[in-house]
């Protein structure tokens, strides 16, 4: 079981004017991959982004941080900046699969800036904001991240098999 951190990213969540049901439905969907030790309501700030993922990642030594929303077009929306600026290496075959998939149920798909990528032993993975979106990506990626854990952490999983 890995560990996992939730962060939402929502302005409006952060000030307790709109209800999470995005972390919520994430929380849902990894119950067989792992425990959620840690879950945040964040406003968009790039800071704030920042310094929860890299308490997430050293601190608490999360194996897999999911957040969702602020991928988008706003002027607001940090959450690609935030994880780039914290990982070393990018995984951009996830995000290349949400969209891809995604695609062939709305064009509004291409319009989610999200990345994906690797801190030390932690991977950050954006999804958009909406319940839907969490669904749609995260049911997509979601067969590959067992194996892709077992090998970023060390805790086996022989490729090719
Ligand atoms: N991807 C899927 N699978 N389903 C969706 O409904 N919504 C899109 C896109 N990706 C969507 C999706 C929309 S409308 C936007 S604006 C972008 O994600 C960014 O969303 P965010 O700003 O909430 O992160």
């Amino acid at each position: 079981m890995y560990r996992i951190g939730i962060i939402t990213v929502s302005d409006k969540g952060s000030r307790g004017e709109r209800v999470d049901r995005s972390g919520p439905a994430i929380r849902e969907m990894v119950k067989e991959l792992g425990e959620v030790v840690r879950y945040e309501v964040l406003p968009d700030d790039l800071d704030t982004l920042k310094e929860e993922m890299v308490n997430m990642s050293d601190k608490l030594k999360i194996d897999l941080i999911l957040t969702t929303g602020g991928t988008g077009l706003s002027p607001r929306d940090n959450t690609p900046e935030a994880t780039l600026a914290v990982i070393e290496r990018e995984v951009p075959g996830l995000p290349e699969a949400m969209r891809q998939e995604s695609l062939k149920k709305t064009k509004h798909a291409m319009l989610s800036r999200a990345v994906a990528g690797v801190r030390n032993r932690t991977l950050i993975i954006n999804l958009p904001g909406s319940v839907k979106g969490v669904q749609e990506c995260l049911g997509v990626i979601l067969p590959a991240l067992p194996h892709g854990l077992d090998i970023l952490t060390g805790r086996g999983g022989e490729c090719g098999s």
